[in-house]
């Protein structure tokens, strides 16, 4: 699948379209349109039936206690000093000096070419997502150049990014058509600012919150003061979160605002393998049951130079998609131990620790000597600062997954047609209410069945055109089901019902569609 189909589609049809477009535009930002905006909602509502509402029983066969918060976007900056991210959380960058163009340190790749056993006497540079497709535009980049006589043959290329290449390289600019030399790589920190209030000063700024993770630990004691939760239990929030990405590219892959759905899973720190293990199949599971196919998507546990400040171990879930050559990151599942709720502790002075009632009350007749009792109730296994497994997902990058996971071409009796073979839960309409002809009082038979389907789906009427190309435009929508009211059913008060992806037809009671679309839309893994 071309990604310039699928950008064209998503216009053309409604879903996605370039912020500001009318203006020319703003890097890393995106508008979902009328069909675009029901498939994120449908995302995220699935989500939130699936992971809060209803989640998988646990490793033990247990109920899992999940509750949500939604938070302000501005939170009070200490909290971003005590979560790392005003200290830790940048990207390296690496200026042009003469076009001035910025990148990111670990997307620009170089190849140091050197004849046997010589130094590195050329360097070549490209941008690109991974090391893979690097590979693939230096190769191709030094074979132009051979073949142009500019460089000889037989020179073996070593290859680094900007941010760990020798000192000794040369660092050329990859923008083509540029000679330019790149800066070493500098610290660039990605979070938003802005500033609350009148004044504008070093007093009142703010942060635009680059994940929603951290209003769940800034609201642990809220939650649990408001509940009667105990351990194990999580919080879940699904919110906006901002960044401002050196390079934002592919498409909405990485944008600068963009939408999160993140659990921040709370358990007894002896436990927390077994959660961080359940949470990892929970969630590849959920990408599976909702369509994409299994072989794009894998875990891949990162290595420790990889993780986050944070982390003590993350398994990233990743999807292949149409314009990488490796997989790229939909979700990571990260250990995060006790790091922010201590952190929190230590910033705020407030109390972030747990104390395990139940466990108490189980061993306390262990402790007969009052002072040994009091002691022992001050350390775990009692009381603890719990660890957190974090499944963090970002809606747009699922909703990307799932635009070219649906998208298809074939034909239908000799004509091509394009689909989106969205599963019919996260379809934008779910079903299109067609009356054969526009007279014989079939629309009014149909207009009665779009209003009573209306008030429970998602749902469509269409009345203009031949039917077969209102098939195709709903095709193209990925409606999953088109109803329509023809001759039979002045007789007989039955419809058909056209399924998208086969395009076969079946015959119901007019009375049983709705029944008939609840059980095919029925949530649930
Ligand atoms: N609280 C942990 C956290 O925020 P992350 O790996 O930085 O971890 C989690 O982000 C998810 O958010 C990613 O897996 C991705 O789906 C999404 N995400 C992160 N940056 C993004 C960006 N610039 N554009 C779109 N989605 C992004």
């Amino acid at each position: 699948m071309e990604m310039e189909k699928l950008v064209a589609l998503c216009r053309r049809r409604g879903f996605i379209f370039q912020s500001s477009e009318i203006y020319g535009g703003i890097n890393g930002f995106w508008d979902y349109g009328p069909l675009g905006v029901e498939l994120k909602r449908n995302i995220k509502e699935a989500w939130w039936h699936d992971m809060v509402q209803n989640p998988p029983l646990g490793p033990d066969g247990q109920e899992i206690a999940m509750v949500g918060v939604d938070c302000a976007i501005i939170m009070n900056p200490k909290v971003w000093q005590a979560s790392g991210h005003v200290d830790t959380f940048a990207d390296p960058m690496v200026d042009c000096k003469k076009c001035r163009k910025r990148y990111r340190a670990d997307t620009v790749f170089f190849a140091g070419l050197a004849a046997p056993e010589q130094p590195v006497s050329i360097v070549l540079a490209v941008e690109a997502t991974e090391k893979t497709e690097a590979a693939r535009l230096l190769q191709a980049e030094q074979q132009r150049l051979v073949k142009k006589r500019k460089i000889s043959d037989g020179l073996t290329a070593t290859i680094h990014t900007a941010k760990e290449a020798p000192p000794e390289w040369a660092r050329p600019c990859p923008a083509p058509g540029c000679d330019g030399q790149l800066t070493e790589p500098r610290q660039f920190n990605l979070m938003f600012e802005t500033y609350v209030g009148a004044l504008k000063d070093a007093s009142s700024v703010a942060y635009l919150r680059p994940e929603t993770a951290q209003g769940i630990f800034a609201n642990f004691r809220n939650v649990l003061d408001s509940t009667r939760l105990k351990l194990p239990f999580g919080i879940a929030q699904v919110g906006k979160a901002f960044r401002n990405e050196i390079n934002p590219r592919n498409y909405t892959f990485r944008s600068r605002e963009f939408e999160q759905m993140e659990i921040e899973f709370f358990c007894h720190p002896a436990e927390s393998m077994k959660w961080y293990q359940y949470w990892r199949e929970v969630r590849i599971k959920w990408y599976t049951h909702l369509g994409v196919q299994s072989e794009r998507l894998r875990p891949r546990e990162q290595d420790k130079d990889e993780l986050a400040h944070y982390s003590i171990g993350t398994t990233d879930i990743e999807y292949l998609f149409p314009f990488a050559d490796e997989p790229q990151e939909l979700e990571g599942v990260a250990h995060r131990g006790a790091y922010d709720l201590t952190q929190h502790a230590k910033f705020s002075g407030k109390d972030h620790t747990y104390f395990d009632e139940d466990a108490w009350q189980r061993d306390k007749e262990q402790y007969p000597d009052p002072k040994a009792a009091q002691e022992a109730k001050t350390k775990e296994p009692y009381r603890f600062i719990p660890h957190v497994v974090e499944p963090s997902a970002g809606v747009d990058r699922f909703t990307l997954a799932v635009l070219c996971e649906a998208y298809a071409e074939d034909e239908i009796g000799g004509e091509p047609r394009t689909v989106m073979r969205f599963h019919p839960r996260l379809a934008p309409i779910k079903a299109a209410i067609l009356p054969l002809v526009n007279k014989e009082g079939m629309p009014e038979k149909a207009h009665a069945l779009y209003r009573e389907l209306k008030s429970q789906f998602n749902v469509f009427y269409d009345e203009k055109g031949a039917v077969g190309r209102r098939y195709r435009r709903q095709d193209e929508a990925g409606t999953p089901y088109c109803i329509t009211i023809d001759g039979q059913t002045l007789q007989d008060a039955t419809v058909t019902i056209r399924d998208r992806d086969t395009t076969q037809q079946w015959r119901v009671p007019m009375q049983g569609v709705a029944e008939e679309l609840r059980k095919r839309l029925r949530p649930g893994m």
